[in-house]
């Protein structure tokens, strides 16, 4: 089939971009490069032997969202594109309702007019909001807590009305927990621009020496070693999900909802010795204050995705730090030479 990725530059879009060509798929990609570059879609095309067709548009321009459309042949969207940083946006909700809200609105409206009605959207766990036991189960009202989350959140509410009023629609609502690692050679990954918000990624600076040490927000936690728990998933995992989605709504309409996720909650401390362990030496650390907002821990209930699709997780946190150290050593400064 050939389809479209949008924000298919980015951390999860570009791995999904491989598995996507891995599997036989012509892939299309719309990106405005706020966030990443054009430069790892090459790497891909490195491993796949096919470049993806790259549009550099920004989807609150619904003219060149249609000119993508227009003649194209797409069968089927999966929708990665959006500004995703929790703290950001709390400081700043408009940007994220304004690019987040109508760059979605913009996509299905085009969507519609060329009669593609099938999409995979990347949504996320943070729509469970803080009130939920663990694990997270897809029926559980929603309720996110911040900016951010209430974008995924209001998108899933369009993508269910939509596919409610119209049953031509094909409709995933992948809800992803932590993604972390990178493709196992080494060449692509995840480059956050400025101060990695996510634990990982920051860990990863810290080794390569680019960052000086990581602080841990919060060691008293009512968790066994202090420190929040998180369900972290190999984003080759979380790619492979997504395959395995389309996959499933390719003959079936309606809307489906998925959580992406290992079913297991990992300390941050737990992380930190893992990637040690990946570099073979300490790696620097200081436990600090906490961070406003943090859970103490939730994971994935992640038996409907493997009922449904047969997928569920493959690599452990090991192997997800051993991933992501590779990148980082091969790259000390990401994409930038
Ligand atoms: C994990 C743990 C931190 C950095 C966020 C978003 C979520 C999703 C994934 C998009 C927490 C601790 C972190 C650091 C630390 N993104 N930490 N020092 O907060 O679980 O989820 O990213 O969909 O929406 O909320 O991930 O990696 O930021 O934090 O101690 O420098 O690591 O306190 O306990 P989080 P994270």
């Amino acid at each position: 089939m050939r389809i479209l990725v949008t924000g298919g530059t980015g951390y999860i879009g570009s791995h999904t971009v491989l598995s996507l060509q891995e599997a036989g798929h012509d892939v299309v990609v719309i990106d405005n490069l706020v966030n990443s570059g054009e430069e790892s879609l090459w790497r891909v095309a490195e491993l796949s032997g096919r470049i993806a067709e790259f549009h550099y548009v920004d989807l609150v321009d619904e003219a060149a969202v249609e000119n993508v459309f227009a003649g194209n042949g797409i069968d089927s969207v999966i929708h990665f594109a959006g500004l995703k940083a929790v703290g950001e946006s709390v400081q700043e909700p408009l940007k994220y309702y304004h690019n987040n809200l109508v760059g979605t609105l913009n996509l299905l409206r085009v969507m519609e007019r060329h009669g593609v009605r099938s999409i995979v959207f990347s949504s996320s766990a943070t729509v469970y909001g803080e009130h939920n036991p663990i694990p997270y189960v897809e029926k559980m009202e929603i309720g996110a807590n911040n900016p951010y989350g209430r974008t995924k959140e209001q998108i899933e509410d369009i993508l269910s009305d939509l596919g409610a009023a119209d049953t031509r629609w094909h409709i995933a609502l992948l809800r992803y927990f932590n993604p972390v690692g990178a493709h196992p050679s080494g060449s692509f990954g995840e480059d956050p621009q400025g101060i990695p918000n996510n634990l990982v990624p920051f860990i990863a600076q810290v080794a390569v020496g680019r960052r000086e040490k990581l602080m841990v927000y919060g060691g008293d936690y009512d968790t066994p070693d202090g420190t929040c728990l998180r369900d972290y998933i190999h984003v080759v995992d979380l790619a492979e999900g997504h395959l395995a989605a389309l996959n499933h709504i390719a003959d079936r309409s309606g809307v489906y909802r998925w959580n992406l996720g290992s079913g297991k909650g990992s300390s941050v401390l737990e992380v930190l010795h893992s990637f040690e362990k990946a570099v073979g030496r300490p790696i620097p650390y200081e436990i600090t204050g906490r961070r406003a907002g943090d859970l103490p821990a939730f994971w994935a209930d992640a038996t409907s995705a493997l009922a449904d699709l047969s997928w569920s997780t493959t690599k452990t946190v090991d192997q997800m730090c051993e991933d992501h150290w590779r990148w980082q050593k091969n790259n000390p400064n990401g994409y930038k030479i």
